[in-house]
C-alpha cells in the first residue's frame, strides 16, 4: 500500500486525511512536527510520499535524503514554496508542488468581516462595553452600500473580495500592477494614490515580492482619510510596521485589522498568556491599541480551505507516483 508522510498536522486536519485515505486506500502517516531535521528525514524511510507543512526551510541535508529513501516529490499544503529550495529539490529528482489557491472566498470573506467591523466600529464599542460604557458618542456607522473600499492587489483573493462588495452595492476601487479586463465593470481601477485618497476602508491582496515589500509606508497613510480603516489579510512585511504604529497614534488612519504582521512567526498560532509580546515591540504596541483589531493568521482557516489543503497536495503526490504530471508543479 503507498505510504505518505504528513508533516506538520492539526487535529483539525485529521477528518480530512482520514477521508482521503480511506477513499483512495493509501496509508497516511502523521506527525506534529515540521520537517526540520534528521528526526523528520529519517521517517521519510520506507514512505512513497511527503506532504509538508511549515513556515521554517526544509533541510539542506533532506534533499538527498529523500532522493536516497526513494521518494520522487516534496508537495506542501500551502500557498507559499519559500519553505522549499526548489533547484536542490530538483537536482535530486524531487518534485515540488503547492496549493495555488485552496479558497481564495476563505481570505476574501474574512476581509469582507473586517471591513464591516471596521465601518461599524465594532472594535470601539467592544472596548466600551467591555468598560460598562454604552454610549453611541462618535462612532456613528457607515453602511457598506454608501462606502468606497480600495483593495490594492486584485488578484484570486482581491478579486473575489471585489466581487463580495460590488455584491453589496458598494464602490470598489483597485490598484494592480496587472489590471484585469475580467475584473472591469466590479472594480474600478485607479492609481495608488486616488485609492487611498477616496477609500473608507483599503484591503491588502498583493503577494508578497519585491515591489509589495514595504507598499505601505507613512507616506500612503497620509494620503488616507482620518476615518478610514485599513485591512491587512495579505503579508506582515507589505506594511511598515513602524509607520501604521505611527499613523495609528496619530490619526492619520482611524483604525487597522490586521491578520498579518511582521513578527508574526513569534507569536500567532502560540500560546503567550505567560511571556507576553516583549520579544516583539512593535506587535505588542499594536495589540495595546484600542483601535486595532489583531487576529492570529486564521484569514485562511476554515472547514473549506483545510479540507482542499488537504486533498489538493495528497492528490498531488498520488498524481506524480502515477508518472503524471500534477497541476501545481513548481518549476
Ligand atoms: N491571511 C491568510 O490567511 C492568507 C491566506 C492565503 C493567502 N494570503 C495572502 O494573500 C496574498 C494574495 O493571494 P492571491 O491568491 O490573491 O494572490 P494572487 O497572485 O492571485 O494576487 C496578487 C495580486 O497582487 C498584485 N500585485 C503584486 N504586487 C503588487 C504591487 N506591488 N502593487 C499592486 N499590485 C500588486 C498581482 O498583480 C496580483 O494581481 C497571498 O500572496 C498571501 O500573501 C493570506
Amino acid at each position: 500500500m503507498t505510504k505518505i508522510l504528513m508533516t506538520s498536522v492539526r487535529p483539525d486536519e485529521a477528518k480530512a486525511i482520514n477521508e482521503f485515505a480511506a477513499k483512495n486506500g493509501v496509508e497516511i502517516i502523521t506527525t506534529a512536527k515540521p520537517f526540520i531535521d534528521d528526526e523528520a528525514i529519517a521517517m521519510t524511510k520506507g514512505m512513497d510520499g511527503l506532504v509538508i507543512q511549515q513556515h521554517a526551510k526544509v533541510p539542506d541535508n533532506a534533499y538527498a535524503a529523500l532522493k536516497a529513501n526513494g521518494l520522487k516529490q516534496i508537495s506542501t499544503r500551502t500557498a507559499g514554496v519559500d519553505t522549499i529550495n526548489i533547484p536542490l529539490a530538483h537536482e535530486n529528482g524531487l518534485k515540488v508542488t503547492n496549493v495555488p489557491a485552496y479558497s481564495p472566498r476563505s481570505v476574501a470573506e474574512h476581509a469582507l468581516m473586517q471591513t464591516f467591523r471596521l465601518l461599524r466600529n465594532t472594535y470601539a464599542f467592544d472596548h466600551r462595553v467591555a468598560e460598562n460604557d454604552y454610549r453611541w458618542a462618535g462612532l456613528q456607522a457607515t453602511e457598506i452600500h454608501s462606502a468606497t473600499i480600495g483593495i490594492i492587489g486584485v488578484g484570486r483573493i482581491g478579486g473575489t473580495l471585489a466581487k463580495l462588495l460590488k455584491a453589496l452595492d458598494a464602490r470598489v476601487l483597485g490598484y494592480d500592477v496587472k489590471p484585469r479586463e475580467e475584473m472591469k465593470g466590479i472594480v474600478e481601477y485607479v492609481s495608488k494614490e486616488e485609492l487611498l485618497k477616496q477609500s473608507d476602508v483599503v484591503s491588502l491582496h498583493v503577494d508578497l515580492n519585491d515591489t509589495s515589500k514595504g507598499l505601505m509606508t507613512i507616506d500612503d497613510f497620509k494620503l488616507m482619510k482620518p476615518t478610514a480603516g485599513l485591512v491587512n489579510a495579505s503579508r506582515g512585511p507589505v506594511v511598515v510596521t513602524k509607520d501604521l504604529v505611527t499613523a495609528l497614534k496619530n490619526k492619520e488612519i482611524a483604525a487597522a485589522a490586521l491578520d498579518t504582521v511582521e513578527g508574526e512567526e513569534h507569536i500567532f498560532n502560540q500560546d503567550h498568556r505567560q511571556d507576553g509580546l516583549a520579544a516583539e515591540p512593535l506587535v505588542e504596541e499594536l495589540h495595546a491599541m484600542d483601535n486595532v483589531i489583531l487576529t492570529p493568521h486564521i484569514a485562511f482557516f476554515t472547514n473549506i480551505a483545510v479540507q482542499n489543503m488537504v486533498d489538493i497536495s495528497l492528490t498531488d503526490v498520488l498524481t506524480i507516483l502515477a508518472g503524471n504530471e500534477s497541476p501545481h508543479e513548481c518549476k
